[in-house]
């Protein structure tokens, strides 16, 4: 039997996080669904939000989250996380990741960038590959603590709970091992979601294809709290191209100076907003949607020419070779970008603490809505999010006897079959089903959203999900069912809250209800076993 102290699902900024503090309390497990570093930590590029200059302050961050958050953010909950932001980054620093430094200052001093939303410097960074470097150090962090287990190519499928006194409790969880396909479950006193966001549910997304929602689906199935999926944010600029369709350029181009041009070359974001190219990302995600639809052109422009080709270099060393590898030199050359699925502000409702409403099951960074970004995330805010809940969590974190449990279910589960080798069959019809969901969720719960398109998305998406789960149904769960099944679910969620909203706020934007109704809309939407609470 598979049994640990602590169970964490996830091994991206807040799975390692919680799994190297926690290694202190007892044993863990971190399990994987790929490659140990399969993750949308590994794509950060921006860095992390931080108070770290004397000119900024707790303040000034608090309210531009808030700001940003359109009246949804819980103001504890940021007050919270922002005044532990210098502490994540020490702790970073302690764990090994070199953060880039200004250039010929006397004293070491952490070089600080700007992006849209924030009214200071304040993101740390590693050039323009932060995330890299952090997955990479907490890794190697995570190899040498012998009291971690870590098991990729393990995926998620379902949670385990129990009836307990006071309600549901979990403990463990069932995983498939993708290279054999087989059923293994492991159990724990303490599980952790870590298992990051859903970008992958749009066709066109900046997320790498472990972005499946697997978390929040396998939570809500279990029984726990979900709010705001409606509130999904599309990164403004990512890269128009044949080959490397959806390639991020950060928003931290545009906070070093660089511009947003149509095709004929006029800027436009000053007719949109007052910060124009540094305003939050709903309003240039918006501003480029509105300009592609009146000019029926397939992308707009971002220039940085003019940011100097040495700088460029230094500064954005990812993204110019990534360019300049499909062809385009971008110290010469404009980059044509289009907006792109990027991040999820909803997720599995938690506590400060990162506790769900199932007993023992935990929930932190991406697949986690705690409150901090409300209606809209600021740039940057989500790495800083995501390790200190990941602090948090592992502060209340204790070793739980579930051995009286344990007993029982294994018995039940061997009658069920678990451990026996799962059908693969007709991949086929699953790979015509996940085209079909995603880009209908593309082209009908997008950057702006009307009823009818909403209405339609919802009739779709509730006839595959019914597919695809008679299909699990008859012929068992693969990889690519299991990915397929909590997609599927994800995209009812978001459509059902989308159209549950009737005003448009921060991400989420109904041609049919334009304005923001604070009397009946400022407050959030739960859902939990198909109810809204
Ligand atoms: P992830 O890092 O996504 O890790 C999730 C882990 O769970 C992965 O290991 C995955 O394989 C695993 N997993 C998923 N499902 C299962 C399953 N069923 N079974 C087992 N394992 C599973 N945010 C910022 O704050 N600053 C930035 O500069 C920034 N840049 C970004 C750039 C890009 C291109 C992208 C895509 C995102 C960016 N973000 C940025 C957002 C940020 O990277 C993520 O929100 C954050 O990394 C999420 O961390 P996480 O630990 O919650 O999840
Ligand atoms: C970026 O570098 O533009 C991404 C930052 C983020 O998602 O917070």
């Amino acid at each position: 039997m598979l049994k640990f102290d602590f169970l964490v699902i996830g091994s991206g900024i807040a799975g390692l996080s919680y799994a190297l503090k926690t290694a202190s309390l007892g044993s863990v497990a971190v399990i994987t669904k790929k490659r140990k570093s399969d993750s949308n930590t590994n794509y950060a590029q921006g860095g992390i939000a931080a108070v770290m200059s004397p000119t900024d302050s707790f303040e000034k961050h608090i309210a531009d989250t808030l700001t940003t958050g359109c009246g949804l953010s819980h103001p504890d909950i940021v007050e919270r996380i922002v005044k532990n932001g210098p502490a994540c980054i020490e702790e970073l620093i302690s764990q090994g990741v070199q953060f880039s430094h200004e250039p010929q200052t006397k004293v070491e001093q952490l070089e600080l960038s700007r992006e849209g939303g924030h009214s200071e410097r304040r993101v740390v960074h590693v050039a323009d590959f932060t995330g890299r470097e952090i997955e990479k150090a907490l890794l190697e962090r995570m190899h040498e603590n012998a009291n971690i287990t870590l098991y990729e190519n393990h995926i998620a499928v379902d949670l385990i709970t129990v009836e307990a006194t006071g309600g549901k409790q979990c403990i463990g969880v069932t995983c498939l091992d993708s290279r054999n396909h087989h059923a293994r479950d492991f159990y724990a006193g303490s599980v952790l979601l870590a298992t990051g966001g859903e970008g992958v549910v749009y066709k066109h997304t900046t997320n790498p294809p472990i972005a499946t929602g697997d978390g929040v689906a396998m939570a809500y199935r279990a029984g726990a709290s979900v709010s705001n999926m409606e509130f999904i944010q599309f990164h403004p600029t990512t890269l128009y191209h044949p080959v490397g369709n959806s390639f991020l350029i950060s928003e931290a181009v545009r906070g070093e100076g660089a511009l947003l041009l149509t095709r004929r070359g006029e800027r436009f974001m000053h007719k949109y907003h007052a910060m124009a190219e540094l305003a939050p990302r709903d309003a240039v995600a918006r501003a480029i949607d509105a300009e592609l639809k009146a000019s029926g052109d397939l992308y707009v422009y971002l220039d940085m020419t003019h940011l100097g080709s040495e700088f460029i270099k230094v500064r954005f060393p990812q993204i110019y070779q990534t360019c300049l590898e499909l062809g385009i030199d971008v110290t010469k050359e404009r980059i044509p970008v289009v907006p792109a699925a990027h991040y999820c502000c909803g997720g599995v409702r938690t506590d400060p603490d990162g506790r769900t409403d199932i007993k023992s099951l935990f929930a932190c960074g991406e697949v986690a809505m705690t409150g901090m970004h409300g209606a809209n995330r600021l740039a940057s805010n989500s790495l800083l999010e995501a390790i200190a809940t990941a602090r948090f969590a592992a502060n209340v974190a204790e070793v739980v006897d579930i051995s009286r449990f344990i007993d029982g279910v294994a018995r039940t589960r061997r009658v069920n079959g678990v451990g026996e080798r799962l059908k693969r069959k007709e991949q086929v019809l699953l790979e015509h089903d996940r085209s079909e969901l995603l880009n209908l969720m593309w082209d009908y719960v997008g950057v702006v959203r009307s009823d009818y398109r909403l209405n339609r998305a919802q009739e779709r998406v509730s006839i595959l999900a019914r597919d695809i789960d008679d299909y699990v149904r008859t012929r068992g769960l693969s990889y690519e069912a299991t990915e397929l099944r909590n997609l599927a679910t994800c995209a009812k969620l978001i459509v059902d809250f989308a159209l549950e909203r009737k005003e448009s706020r921060g991400l989420h934007y109904n041609n049919d209800h334009p304005e923001t109704d604070d009397i009946n809309w400022k407050r959030e939407l739960t859902r939990k076993e198909g109810r809204w609470l």
